[in-house]
């Protein structure tokens, strides 16, 4: 199974290293638009397969879409990172020209391709390539709620001073500091609530510090973060490759599920070779429904702006 990935910048190589290590698929094919630097990225990862211990095929190529032919699964992070103060809607500007031409280039060298949307603000950029390529919605997917699952249950080990490996959560909802949804009445220990453990206000801490997960390392780093985002993109990679059907939360476009209609947001999905096999509505309170449906009044509002600036 061949999968492509544009953008060598670090969420891109981070994405192509974690497919390689877990090797899974034949190839993955790096693509950039600077000269030579998807070429260099992809050489000095398959200088660490023997290190690493894969058999994943890397190549590079500067925009040369031929290359590309063939993907089972292409992963869109081109487009400029955010910097430390900006949100991820300001990015729309730019970025909404590159993901559309960028998803018109990989179906017309991969027409059965499934596309993964990780450039921000994404759940716009999702929405976007729908109304772009109007393909069958199921294999069009938003990459946001994964890492910010991820990152939920990061501060969730971190509040109750246990191993990751005991805690569950999910983040549902626009993949944006504000309109995030990290559902703390379901969050687990071991399968035990994590509100046994975590009094009211560290729960809302965990919950605050999750919405600005990005935005805090955007902080410290100087740009987005790029290991979770790429850990969290090559997860949903092998789901489809590998059929798995694991569930995760992912922006789908919505129409009636949870109420909503005609945006992309992040809710939970079953991830197979068909990309979106499944919407999994899951029973959601008073209070996370009505965040929920604040999330997706901010999502759409993003949306408007695609007409604005005439990608639409
Ligand atoms: C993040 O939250 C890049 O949006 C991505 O780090």
């Amino acid at each position: 199974m061949k999968v492509t990935v544009v953008g060598a910048g670090a969420v891109g190589a981070s994405c192509a290293e974690y497919i390689a290590i877990k090797n899974f698929a034949s190839e993955v094919v790096l693509v950039d638009i600077i000269d030579n630097f998807a070429e260099g990225k992809a050489m000095d990862l398959m200088q660490t397969a023997t290190l690493n211990g894969f058999d994943t095929k890397i190549t590079g190529s500067t925009n040369d879409y031929a290359k590309t032919a063939g993907s089972t699964v292409a992963v869109i992070t081109s487009g400029i990172p955010r910097k430390p103060g900006m949100t991820r809607e300001e990015l729309i500007g730019i970025n909404a020209g590159i993901v559309k031409s960028v998803s018109e280039q990989l179906i017309k060298h991969s027409p059965d391709v499934i596309l993964i949307i990780v450039s921000n603000p994404m759940d716009t950029m999702t929405y976007l390539t729908h109304k772009t390529l109007d393909l069958p919605k199921n294999r069009i997917i938003g990459m946001g709620g994964a890492l910010d699952s991820a990152r939920f249950k990061y501060r969730l080990a971190e509040a109750m001073d246990c191993p990751s490996s005991d805690v569950d959560g999910m983040v549902i909802g626009g993949h944006s500091d504000k309109g995030m949804v990290p559902l703390t009445r379901l969050a687990s220990r071991n399968r035990v609530r994590a509100s046994e453990f975590l009094s009211e206000e560290r729960l809302q801490k965990v919950l605050e510090d999750t919405k600005v997960g990005g935005a805090t390392l955007t902080g410290m780093l100087g740009t987005s973060a790029w290991y979770a985002p790429g850990a969290a993109v090559s997860a949903l990679v092998q789901s489809i490759v590998c059929d798995q059907h694991k569930m995760f939360p992912c922006s789908a476009l919505l129409d009636g599920e949870y109420g909503l209609s005609n945006l992309c947001i992040g809710v939970p999905v079953l991830l197979g070779k068909n990309g979106i096999e499944k919407i999994v509505e899951i029973d959601l309170d008073e209070v996370e429904k009505e965040k929920l449906a604040t999330s997706a009044e901010g999502v759409k509002a993003t949306n408007a702006l695609l007409n604005e600036i005439g990608a639409l």
